[in-house]
């Protein structure tokens, strides 16, 4: 079989506007390139000038345009697939993901409005298709593209946004290879691989918005939805820096959980990413020890009795002792899992005075601190909730003891860890400007 496909750019000399006729600029433009259209021809029009007929503008906010268009992609957009200074991708009400929501600022009447994806490109490219059906009497495909960038590899391609009159996909699933093994996956993205080799034929400065596309294979005609990734498939949807943003802003402190057991590999992949943060000297600092259920209680009731004794000679109330006592109680005893953080001051160097031996001892601690993060947002990550519990830091001694541990290992509380009973409110963040300072 010798396939072949013949691709031609129509340019034009118009100037898209308003309630333009699309059929007629296109009709024209076939006749300026001395063609005429025959069944089977593909069209594939830029939504540039889809929008633009379709009067597809809105208002810009104010301030400088290029921040106006991302406030603007940003309040249209259903969902932030990422958001770094150099490119913001959302994905639209239509479903599309790409960097600014498609908000085009080339080419508009004016610099207080931005141009959007027409509404409805499916919609679009089938009003196109049934206007040439109507005026020439010939079954063609239209195909609305646009110009996306793509992870993971450089430089954009057109996509189809719309398709009418044209497959979308081409689905080899159940054929078989030329081995004869049966193809699982194979689905061709046919409409898009048009879009893009229409752009081949022309450049964003040589004013071809229509490309004819001639002897492509029929089939049954799709629409640009089809090309929708469905989330639930997508399993790219978590990733990126704004992923990670949200990750670490999100974790809340959860103090009931679920009766439910915690699955330990989960557990050690959360301590496998606290062994990831920072500490001085290379040194490798953090320990965790997760307790079982007998050491568990003697744990806790050992320090119980320490903290009695601390309250009682500070002179609080019986009552208030044993009702602090209860709250902390209420977090620690039930939690589906314990986990005790420590750093250990083995690798701390020594000095001979006090101000650097405590400031060495401090930012061992802090790399606790950081490790403990690591672990809390990873366990998030996995649906996890954590509480993160002062109390065995306040009696270090009784922690070694139950322990059997070093007199070099300082505890950095108690992390209770399981499937949130609830869920705490969203946090706002907070006003940075009063805590990043500049001198
Ligand atoms: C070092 C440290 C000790 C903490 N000790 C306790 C504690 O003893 N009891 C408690 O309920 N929460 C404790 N927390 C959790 C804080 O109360 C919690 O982080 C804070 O309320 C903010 O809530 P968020 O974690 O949801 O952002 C501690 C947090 C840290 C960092």
């Amino acid at each position: 079989m010798t396939a072949r496909v013949e691709l031609v750019g129509l340019a034009t000399a118009h100037r898209f506007a308003a309630g333009d006729d699309l059929a007629t600029a296109l009709l024209d433009a076939v006749a300026s390139a001395g063609l005429e259209l025959r069944d089977g021809d593909v069209v594939c029009v830029a939504s540039k000038v889809v929008s633009l007929v379709e009067d597809a503008l809105h208002p810009l906010p104010a301030g400088d345009p290029k921040d106006a268009r991302r406030r603007l992609a940003r309040d249209l957009a259903v969902r932030v697939v990422a958001d770094t200074p150099g490119v913001l991708v959302v994905e639209t009400p239509h479903g599309f993901v790409c960097a600014n929501g498609g908000i085009d600022a080339s080419n508009v009447p004016g610099d207080d409005v931005a141009l959007l994806l027409p509404d409805d490109p499916d919609a679009s490219a089938d009003r196109l298709r049934r206007a040439i059906g109507e005026r020439t009497g010939r079954r063609v495909g239209v195909i609305v593209t646009d110009t996306f960038g793509r992870p993971w590899r450089l430089g954009q391609t057109e996509v189809a946004l719309g398709v009418a009159g044209t497959p979308a996909l081409r689905d080899e699933r159940g054929g078989t290879d030329l081995q004869g093994r049966t193809l699982e996956v194979t689905v061709a993205a046919i409409a898009d691989e048009v879009a893009a080799a229409a752009d081949l034929v022309r450049t964003k400065a040589s004013g071809t918005p229509f490309v004819l596309v001639r002897g492509l294979p029929g089939g049954a005609a799709g629409t640009g939805r089809d090309l929708l990734r469905p989330a639930a498939s997508d399993a790219f949807r978590a990733g990126g820096p704004t992923v990670a943003e949200h990750a670490v802003t999100s974790r809340r402190t959860i103090r009931r959980f679920l009766p439910e057991p915690v699955d330990h590999g989960v557990i050690e992949a959360a301590v496998r990413a606290a062994t990831t943060a920072p500490a001085p000297h290379h040194a490798r600092p953090w320990r965790f020890v997760r307790l079982t259920p007998p050491t568990r209680g003697r744990l806790l009731d050992a320090m119980a009795a320490q903290w009695r004794t601390d309250l009682a000679a500070d002179g609080t109330d019986p009552a208030v002792i044993e009702r602090r006592i209860a709250r902390s109680d209420a977090v620690l005893r039930d939690a589906p899992e314990l986990l005790a953080p420590f750093v250990v001051l083995d690798a701390a160097h020594d000095y001979p005075d006090t101000r650097r031996t405590i400031a060495e001892r401090d930012l061992f601690m802090l790399s606790g601190g950081a490790a403990l993060q690591n672990l809390q947002v990873v366990l998030a990550a996995h649906g996890l909730g954590t509480a993160w519990i002062s109390s065995t830091a306040f009696c270090a001694p009784t922690v070694r003891d139950v322990l059997g541990l070093e007199p070099t290992w300082q505890p950095l509380g108690m992390l209770a860890v399981g499937h949130p009973a609830g869920q705490p409110p969203a946090r706002e963040p907070a006003d940075v400007a009063d805590l990043l300072l500049e001198r």
